[in-house]
C-alpha cells in the first residue's frame, strides 16, 4: 500500500499507544513485500471482464442507505456522530480489534469498554452483558476475517436493552449467514472498500435500517480526488499489471518518487543486506510503528469519485469466487505444514474471507523470517489497546499475538500464492532454502 498517513495527524493517544520510541536502537525497516498485500487494479477485472459465473452473494452494495467515505474507521466516527453520543456514553468493543476501531470512538467522545470474543471470534454475549451499565449505548461487532457470525442473538439483546448495533463489515464486504445478508443486522454496517476492491482508499457507512439524510459531508479536493487515482495506478504499476504501460509506468512512477525525496530532500532507505536464498531476520528487528490511518478531520469528507467508481464497475463475481478459491488453496496447503492450523479450517457457503487466518505456534521464531523472505503479512490486533485491562481476554491477548494473517484476494496469480505457500512451508518446516520471489521472474 501507499505510505500511511504522517504520525503527526494522529491524535496524542494513537502515539501513546503504538510509541516504539522506547526501542531507540532498533530497527524499524520494513522489507519489500513481493506479492501485493491488496488487491490490485487491473482492467479485467472489471465487469465487462467479468468471469460471468454464478451471481454473486449479498453485499453492503445492496443497502438502500449509503455513506461513502475514505476509511472504515471514518465510517465509524460517522456512524457515532449520527447517533450523537452524548456525554461519558460507553460504546461495547470487542478485546481482540485494531486501534482504527478505538480511535474513532474516543474522538467521537465515547468511551470504549471491552468486551470477551470465543475461540471461533463470535461474541461472549454472557460476558456483554455482564459489561452494560446504564452509561451504554452501542455494541460494535465485527465480523472476523470476513467470517459472518451469527448475530440475531445480539440483535435481540441489543433491542431489549434499547442499545444501538454497528455491524463492523470491514472484513466483510460480502455475504450471508443464517439466512441474514451482510450488513442487516446491524442499526449502522461500516465496510472497507480498499480491503475488497483495488483502491488505496475507500469506505462506507451503510444502513439497511436508518435513512441518514442529517449526515452532511463534504465531497473531497480535487488534489485528493487525483491522489487517489494516481496511488491506485502506482500500486498497479508496481506489481505489473498494466499490461502494456508498465514499463513506461514504472518510469513515470521512479520518477515521480526520485521528484518527492528532492523536494523532502530524503535520501532512498537503506536494506540491510542478505545473501541470496538466507533466511534469517536480524533478531533486533520491530515491525514498523503500527498507524491506523483515522484521521479526525476526514469523518465529514466523503469517497472520492474514483473509489465509487471502482467499487460500482468491478466483477463482483470475480472478487468473490476468486478470494474463496485462493482461500481453499491456502487451507489445502496449510493442514500438514508444522507449527501453526487454519483459523477457521471449513470455509461455509456463502463466506468471502478477507485474508486466510493461520494461527501460529511460536509466532516470533518465524515472524521477522516470513517479513524478510517477502511475504506480506497482516496482523489483526497484533497492538490491542494499552488501556484495556490486561486480564479482560485471554483468547483475544492470545490472538493478538498468534494469528498470522496471509492475502487470499482476488489480484493474486497462482505463481504469486504458490510462491507463498512454498515460503511458508521452507519456514515452517525449517528447510532453509527459499524459491525465488515472483519479482526476480520478471525479466
Ligand atoms: C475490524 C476492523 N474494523 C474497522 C477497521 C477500519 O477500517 P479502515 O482501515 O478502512 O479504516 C479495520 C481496519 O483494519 C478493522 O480491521
Amino acid at each position: 500500500m501507499s505510505a500511511t498517513p504522517a504520525l503527526r495527524n494522529t491524535p496524542p493517544f494513537v502515539l501513546r499507544a503504538y510509541d516504539h520510541s522506547s526501542h531507540p536502537d532498533r530497527m524499524t525497516f520494513t522489507p519489500p513485500e513481493h506479492i501485493p498485500k491488496q488487491p490490485v487494479f487491473e482492467l479485467s477485472a472489471l465487469s465487462s471482464g467479468s468471469s460471468g459465473g454464478s451471481p454473486p452473494p449479498p453485499s453492503l452494495r445492496d443497502a438502500p442507505y449509503q455513506r461513502p467515505v475514505n476509511r472504515g474507521s471514518l465510517a465509524i466516527a460517522l456512524a457515532l456522530r449520527h447517533i450523537g453520543l452524548s456525554g461519558r456514553n460507553e460504546v461495547l468493543v470487542p478485546a481482540y480489534h485494531c486501534g482504527a476501531m478505538i480511535e474513532p470512538i474516543l474522538a467521537e467522545g465515547g468511551v470504549p469498554v471491552f468486551y470477551r470474543i470465543r475461540a471461533d471470534t463470535t461474541v461472549d454475549l454472557d460476558d456483554m452483558a455482564q459489561r452494560r451499565t446504564p452509561a451504554t449505548r452501542v455494541v460494535l461487532v465485527p465480523h472476523f476475517f470476513g467470517f459472518l457470525q451469527p448475530l440475531k442473538a445480539v440483535r435481540a439483546w441489543c433491542d431489549a436493552h434499547d442499545l444501538i448495533l454497528i455491524e463492523d463489515c470491514a472484513h466483510a464486504f460480502f455475504g450471508e449467514t443464517e439466512g441474514c445478508p451482510v450488513g442487516t443486522q446491524g442499526d449502522y454496517a461500516i465496510g472497507s472498500t480498499w480491503k475488497f476492491f483495488p483502491l488505496n482508499e475507500g469506505g462506507c457507512l451503510v444502513s439497511f435500517r436508518h435513512p441518514m439524510n442529517a449526515i452532511r459531508t463534504r465531497a473531497p479536493h480535487l488534489s485528493e480526488e487525483l491522489k487517489a487515482v494516481v496511488n491506485t495506478l502506482e500500486y498497479a504499476s508496481h506489481y505489473g499489471r498494466l499490461g502494456v504501460f508498465n514499463p513506461l509506468s514504472k518510469k513515470s512512477f521512479h520518477l515521480k518518487d526520485w521528484l518527492v525525496r528532492r523536494l523532502k530532500s530524503e535520501s532512498p532507505s537503506l536494506a540491510p543486506q542478505r545473501r541470496p536464498g538466507e533466511i534469517s531476520a536480524p533478531e533486533d528487528f520491530v515491525p514498523a510503528p503500527f498507524n491506523s490511518g483515522f484521521d479526525p478531520k476526514r469523518t465529514t469528507v466523503s469517497g472520492s469519485l474514483w473509489a465509487r467508481w471502482v467499487t460500482e464497475n468491478a466483477s463482483l463475481s470475480f472478487i468473490v469466487e476468486k478470494r474463496r478459491q485462493n482461500y481453499l488453496t491456502l487451507l489445502k496447503a496449510s493442514v500438514n505444514l508444522p507449527g501453526c492450523r487454519p483459523l477457521f479450517p471449513h470455509l461455509p457457503e456463502g463466506i468471502v474471507p478477507h485474508v486466510f487466518p493461520l494461527v501460529m505456534d511460536q509466532p516470533m521464531a518465524v515472524f521477522g523470517k516470513l517479513k524478510f523472505a517477502g511475504v506480506p503479512i497482516i496482523r489483526f490486533g497484533e497492538f490491542l489497546w494499552d488501556e484495556m485491562d490486561e486480564g479482560t481476554c485471554q483468547i483475544s491477548k492470545d490472538y493478538s499475538r498468534r494469528i498470522f494473517q496471509f492475502p487470499c484476494h482476488q489480484s493474486l496469480q497462482q505463481h504469486e500464492l504458490n510462491w507463498m505457500i512454498q515460503v511458508l512451508s521452507a519456514i515452517l518446516t525449517g528447510s532453509g532454502s527459499l524459491p525465488p520471489h515472483p519479482d526476480q521472474r520478471i525479466p
